[in-house]
């Protein structure tokens, strides 16, 4: 209990005991009881600059002392203006729009809306469904829940949802078509064209996908190829492209957006990042095409919310993205990257570490009952909080998940640190977990 007492907030988990946060700087956060952790997942991949930065508490003042809030239909405004264009630089060349949101879910179904009206405004009505994949996440909103795959967050609301058709996960470690990597015939991605065949090309507008799968299943990379089969694909049957980088965006996986490794999207949603958790600050960034058939045909989007492309939240969106070009910062995600990656593989000596994957300074460790079968735990269990939840006694934040195997089942680990964490700090969240996972695994008697 917090010592403010429990109050009236409706928490997330209401039989839960919060620590009460009081202060963050650099890699750690720190609570009213003086304890520190280091922020290993920035929350939820979202701190990517690290916290309390000097520059983006002056920007933000600086706005501050300006303007802080006027709607998106009376004006725009030259923080909004200056961040669509640095995004547009960095994005892939055939995107050449941001439309600016202040939330992952909302960016995502900004970005379903905005593929629907770019069929019907080019004269394609009939295209109107959405593909996903199972074990995927793109938010918690109806529509954005819908498109995930992940029956854990589903089931409850099931019966408000609509009915989206949904394909296999590029799983290599629990390959859906029984195949392993460098030897398949990416059955992964062919599952797109069967679907796209079975609901009909005409009636298909996007099909949405995160680059490196992030909350359900740990940092899952998809094999070499892959995306290079879903562009081939989406070409074929004009079928948009979305790159859900929500996570991966701006520089997690060590190139600007995740997508970048493999091919080109039409859409991307981006990203938790960008505001790096100094404000809520999302884009969708579109291609010419996209943004010139809703011009030339209903002259308005017919979307839109509130708080979309404030001047407060663009100019730290702004400070955010310049902080990360004078430090090298996504250069250093590569290069961290594959520090993180090589010592969490150390992890695999346990008996419970199933697989350690990831990309840039974005990894996870899948735990699994038996190596060999690679059985999860029963979900009862909940093994990846109470990993978790000893980490975090130990001055560790990391991001559990769960039902990355079946929607229900499978446990692992998401780290997602801020992109100034040094080699030092990294042994250190490699030495808390290493230790976590071996107490836990000796306790529970699972080996
Ligand atoms: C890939 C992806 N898309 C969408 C979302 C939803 O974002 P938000 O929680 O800001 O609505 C998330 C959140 O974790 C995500 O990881």
């Amino acid at each position: 209990m917090s010592a403010y007492g429990g109050g009236h907030v409706f928490y997330r988990n209401p039989n839960k005991s919060y620590p009460t946060v009081d202060r963050a700087e650099g890699v750690y956060v720190y609570d009213t009881q003086g304890k520190r952790y280091l922020d290993g997942s920035g929350g939820a991949a979202v701190v990517l600059i690290g916290h309390g930065i000097k520059e983006i508490r002056d920007a933000l003042l600086a706005q501050a002392e300006k303007v802080s809030f006027t709607h998106g239909t009376h004006f725009t405004s030259e923080p909004a203006i200056r961040l669509a264009e640095k995004l547009v630089s960095m994005a892939p060349p055939s995107l050449s729009r941001v439309y600016f949101i202040s939330g992952g879910s909302e960016g995502v179904e900004t970005a379903v809306k905005m593929a629907r009206q770019y069929q019907v405004d080019r004269g394609a009505a009939s295209k109107f469904k959405v593909i996903s994949r199972w074990t995927s996440y793109h938010g918690n909103t109806m529509g954005a829940l819908a498109l995930s795959g992940h029956t854990g967050r589903r089931r409850y609301h099931l019966p408000l949802m609509l009915h989206t058709p949904h394909i296999s996960p590029a799983y290599c470690y629990r390959c859906p078509f029984g195949s392993e990597p460098g030897k398949c015939g990416l059955e992964c991605a062919e599952d797109l064209e069967k679907t796209v065949l079975y609901e009909g090309p005409d009636s298909v507008s996007a099909f949405i996908a995160e680059p490196v799968v992030g909350a359900t299943a740990g940092a899952l990379v998809p094999p070499d190829g892959y995306f290079q089969r879903i562009r081939e694909i989406c070409d074929k049957y004009d079928v948009l492209l979305i790159s859900d980088e929500v996570m991966t965006g701006v520089g997690r996986t060590g190139k600007n957006f995740g997508i970048d490794h493999w091919s080109r999207p039409d859409m991307i949603v981006c990203a938790k990042g960008l505001g790096s958790g100094y404000t809520p600050l999302y884009g969708v960034i579109a291609g010419e095409n996209v943004h010139s058939a809703i011009k030339e045909g209903a002259g308005n989007f017919i979307h839109g919310f509130t708080y979309g492309q404030n001047p407060q939240s663009c100019a730290v969106g702004l400070a955010v993205l310049d902080f990360i070009e004078k430090n090298g910062l996504i250069a250093r995600s590569a290069v961290l990257g594959e520090y993180l990656l090589a010592k969490l593989k150390t992890l695999l000596r346990h008996p419970i570490v199933g697989d350690v994957r990831g990309l840039g300074l974005f990894a996870g460790v899948e735990f699994v009952r038996d190596k060999e079968s690679r059985e999860p735990f029963d979900p009862k269990m909940k093994l990846n909080a109470v990993i978790a939840n000893r980490a975090f006694e130990k001055g560790l934040i990391t991001y559990p998940g769960g039902g990355g195997a079946d929607g229900i089942r499978g446990d692992h680990i998401l780290i997602a640190p801020p992109f100034i964490i040094t080699e030092e700090q990294i042994d250190f969240l490699v030495a808390v977990l290493d230790e976590s996972i071996g107490e836990i695994t000796r306790e529970q008697k699972l080996a």
